[in-house]
């Protein structure tokens, strides 16, 4: 790794961005590049090693303390060789300065060398595991739902204060992705639950209660035919497929759903899983690793 630095980018470095997500350098990749660079230009960083730039990253703040890190990667010729490692740690201690408190990123479970990168001694542990679908059973769960009354519940108090009394899902009501902007995290707090209720077209929340017993909570957004579940808790497993199916059903239609299993036991993934399956192709999950630093 000798010669190698780490510094910021700019505007000057987005070619040499734009080639490191792209194998051919078609004109259309290399303007979408540029695009999103001037876009979005600040929270770039790049690793160099003799004035070429090997990888690159860029730090985002939804929220003031709140850091993701997207565009993360390194040259396919140069990865494998600790480049990674250490370029995240520099940029660590970037958004440490700038105030990050704490720091996210998206993969895939596949992605062995992230969950390496960030799940060892780095410290990044999972915070969020979405599973997505891209077709729907013709009737998702549909007999589940009558196993629990599903209903649109407009207290408030009682939800916050039964999601609140959900320790395991605790840190997760603290950053929902955004209804708005799924690349953004939102408080769950009671605005959002209100407006979450009050919105049904572009979002809303379906709770699952047996006996007057609030079982599962599920929040959701729909935004070009798909439906995604902001958050799913869950008390019971049963609460939270009939949850999970509720939302699927008032959301319709909708070709493709992803749910969000922040801290979900591990028989409420599985039973959304074969629940959610059945003859669906191109199932996919990814995780989202969190560190406080
Ligand atoms: C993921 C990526 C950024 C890692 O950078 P890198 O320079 O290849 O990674 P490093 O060589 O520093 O290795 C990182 C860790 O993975 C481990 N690792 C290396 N090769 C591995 C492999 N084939 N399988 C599993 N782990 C591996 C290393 O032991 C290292 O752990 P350590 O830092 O605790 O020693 C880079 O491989 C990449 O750009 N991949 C393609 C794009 C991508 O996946 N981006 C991330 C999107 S979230």
């Amino acid at each position: 790794m000798d010669g190698l630095t780490f510094r910021q980018a700019d505007r000057a470095d987005v070619l040499e961005l734009a080639e490191l997500f792209t194998k051919r350098k078609s004109k259309e990749r290399v303007s979408r590049m540029i695009n999103r660079f001037e876009q979005e230009p600040d929270g770039w960083y790049v690793a160099e090693q003799n004035g070429k730039i090997l990888g690159c990253c860029q730090a985002v703040f939804p929220r003031p303390k709140d850091c993701w890190l997207q565009w993360m990667r390194i040259a396919p010729k140069a990865q494998g060789s600790g480049i990674g490692g250490a370029f995240t740690d520099y940029v660590d201690q970037q958004v440490k300065e700038l105030g990050a408190e704490v720091v996210r990123l998206n993969t895939l479970p596949s992605n062995g060398r992230v969950h390496a990168m960030m799940g060892g001694a780095r410290g990044y542990t999972e915070w969020a595991r979405w599973t997505r679908w891209s077709h729907l059973p013709r009737k998702p769960a549909a007999q589940l739902t009558r196993l629990r009354a599903v209903s649109h519940t407009v207290d408030v108090s009682r939800v916050l204060h039964w999601l609140g009394g959900q320790v395991g899902y605790r840190a997760s009501f603290e950053a929902v992705t955004c209804p708005h902007d799924f690349r953004k995290t939102v408080s769950l707090d009671r605005a959002l639950l209100q407006e979450l209720l009050g919105k049904r077209r572009r979002g809303g929340c379906v709770i699952a209660e047996r006996h007057g017993q609030i079982e599962a909570v599920a929040l959701y957004a729909v935004r070009t035919q798909e439906l995604r579940v902001l958050q799913l808790v869950a008390s019971t497993t049963a609460g939270g497929l009939a949850a999970a199916a509720g939302a699927v059903r008032e959301a319709k239609p909708v070709e493709r759903v992803s749910i969000q299993l922040a801290g979900a036991s591990d028989e409420l993934v599985r039973a959304i899983q074969r629940s959610f399956t059945g003859r669906n192709r191109r199932k996919h999950q990814f995780y989202v690793f969190g560190k406080h630093l």
